[in-house]
């Protein structure tokens, strides 16, 4: 599927940029492959916009804020969030030409991030109960592009059946390929998907997971949020220790996506720190970017046309692309994809 050419994924939200980013001045992101600007309003709040002044189109990121309005720094022309162009400074009586304006887009704080929809969105920003609860702290873990597409990093999030090869390293038990099975349960916004998967426990995942027994399990459990979000919510029974992830796979353009990655833990820095479990992530994350960019980032929703092999444990990667499908399908789209 090449995700700029489905017009119904423009009407999803996405986690773009930290909202502190746009303290250090208007920012560009490439969403969909629209490219866009992103700024702070007078009152805090995040705006998106077309990243093309209507002058002579020069990108506004490369220009500042003034009172909250995005200024071109080709020659000075300031929109409004809602894109309307408020000031031209050569015109003495401030008379602006009739259409004189640029593409606004939605956009609002969730989380502490910029979250931009192309169009009026279908649902809601998925919510993160853990956000706020008393005792969970939450943690930004990643920012990073990834050269692959979300339908490959949405399922490899939940394909049980790689742990013992992409991650024999750490957590992953070399010596039992066969993937604990999965119990799932529809929902409305994807579904849900929960598992008791045996892992190693090597010394240096010891504060992460909260226990020194060699051997324990993941209890998961997961969520998808259609089209490109979900959660790994993981708890460590030996500990009671919950490692709860979500993951946005922002699409940039058909070849490449932001990995946005918040945690939430429910115990203290002190028995393990932001730091050590940014580590300890980002080692796993490595890994699974790795395989993910080795493989085509064209990924085919579309199971009846046989463009790749299947087995049992795909099934909640079969279960993602059929509700993409069905996505498509509804809103009167077929897959577009490379011939
Ligand atoms: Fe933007 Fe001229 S190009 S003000």
């Amino acid at each position: 599927m090449l995700v700029t050419r489905q017009p119904v994924l423009r009407r999803f939200w996405y986690a773009t940029l930290p909202l502190t980013e746009l303290d250090k001045g208007p920012q560009a992101f490439t969403l969909l492959g629209e490219k866009i600007v992103l700024w702070k309003q007078a009152d805090g709040r995040p705006a998106a916009a077309q990243d093309r002044c209507c002058h002579r189109t020069a990108q506004l990121s490369k220009g500042f804020v003034e009172n909250g309005n995005i200024v071109c720094g080709y020659h000075g022309w300031q929109y409004d969030c809602s894109g309307a162009c408020v000031k031209i400074p050569q015109n003495p009586e401030g008379a602006i030409p009739p259409g004189a304006k640029i593409t606004p887009f939605h956009c609002q704080e969730k989380y502490g991030y910029v979250w931009v929809a192309l169009e009026a969105p279908l649902r809601d920003i998925p919510h993160f109960p853990e956000d706020g609860a008393p005792g969970y702290r939450r943690i930004f873990q990643f920012h990073q592009t990834w050269k692959t597409s979300p339908v490959r990093m949405m399922e490899n999030s939940f394909d049980n059946s790689h742990f013992s090869f992409v991650h024999k390293a750490n957590f992953g038990l070399q010596d039992q390929p066969q993937p604990a099975p999965y119990e799932f349960r529809e929902t409305d916004y994807g579904f849900e998907a929960e598992t008791l998967v045996p892992i190693r426990n090597p010394e240096a995942s010891h504060r992460v997971t909260g226990t020194t027994e060699p051997i324990t399990h993941r209890h998961l459990v997961n969520r998808y949020y259609l089209p490109f979000a979900r959660r790994f919510g993981c708890t460590y029974p030996a500990s009671g220790v919950d490692h709860i992830i979500y993951n946005c796979a922002t699409p940039i353009d058909d070849e490449n996506m932001v990995l946005v990655q918040w945690l939430y833990r429910n115990d203290s820095e002190e028995a393990c720190s932001t730091q050590e479990l940014i580590d300890w992530d980002a080692a796993i994350t490595v890994e699974d970017r790795d395989i993910l960019e080795a493989c085509d980032p064209d990924a085919c929703i579309d199971v009846r046309r046989r463009a790749e092999f299947h087995m049992a444990s795909d099934k909640p990667g079969l279960m993602i692309r059929q509700q993409l499908m069905k996505l498509l399908t509804d809103h009167g789209e077929a897959e577009v994809f490379r011939s």
